[in-house]
Parts: structure tokens; sequence; C-alpha cells
């Protein structure tokens, strides 16, 4: 099973902020996401004047993965803050936890950093008794 490498992941997350698209909340999120093949996969938050149809980084960085081709994960450092001053953790909201729950297991790690500390969830306390694909078999 692929090592991870906390302090790493949260580095290209915090590099990640840097291309957020976020012109009406002006809430910059990056995110790195750990495939079990060891690769690395960033993301950032797309917003859209309609709103809605903004992406958070989470999901961009996993349809990034997906779309390249992996499907299984080990972990995700998430980041984020107003004009892109880490200041408080960013938990994944409620649409990104229920794309993880298609492609992680209940061991994912959830990476948080408020700029000082980091703080890590298991996938299954993020999101309990999830809607998953055997309720459509
Ligand atoms: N956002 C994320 O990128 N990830 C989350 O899990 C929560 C929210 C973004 C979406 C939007 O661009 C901004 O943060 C404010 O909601």
């Amino acid at each position: 099973m692929v090592k991870i490498n906390y302090e790493e992941l949260i580095k290209l997350a915090v590099d990640a902020m840097d291309t957020a698209y976020s012109p009406y909340s002006k809430c910059r999120v990056g995110a790195c996401l750990l495939g079990d093949s060891g690769r690395y996969y960033t993301g950032c938050n797309v917003e859209n004047a309609s709103y809605s149809a903004t992406c958070c980084a989470e999901r961009t960085a996993i349809f990034k993965a997906v779309s390249g081709g992996e499907k299984r994960f080990r972990a995700i450092a998430i980041v984020g803050g107003i004009d892109g001053a880490i200041k408080d953790y960013f938990p994944p909201c409620g649409a990104c936890r229920q794309v993880m729950s298609e492609f992680c297991d209940d061991d994912f790690e959830i990476i948080l950093f408020n700029g000082e500390k980091i703080t890590v969830r298991k996938f299954f306390e993020m999101l309990p008794y999830p809607f998953g694909s055997e309720k459509l078999n």
C-alpha cells in the first residue's frame, strides 16, 4: 500500500490554490489527491456566474484523476481560505464527500491544514452510511 506523505500532499494542495478561479466568493481552495498508484492529482475550485455550476477543488482533482485512468485513492489534502489566507480547516462539502464515496474506501484519509496544524480524518467519519452502487444492483 502506498505511503502517505502528509507534508508533501499539503504543500501540493497549497500550490494548487494559486490557480483557483473564484471571482465571486474570493475563496481559494486547493486539493491534492493521492492515487493507489502513488501519483498525485491536484485541483482547485472553479466558480461560475450561475454559482451552482461551480466545481470544488476536491472534485476537480478527482475528475482529473478518473479521466486520466486512475479510480482508487488513498488520501486527499484540502486547504482553503478567503483571498488564499489559510486560517481554518476546510472540510469537504457534502457533494464532494458523495463523489469520494464512489472511489474511496472507508480508510481513505482526509488531511486538513489550518496554517498551523494538520488534522486527519478517515472517510467513514466524514460520510457514514453513504449511498453507493450496491443499491443499484
Ligand atoms: N469549495 C471547495 O472548493 N471545496 C469544498 O469542499 C467547499 C467549497 C469552494 C466552492 C466555492 O468556490 C467556494 O469554495 C465557496 O463555497
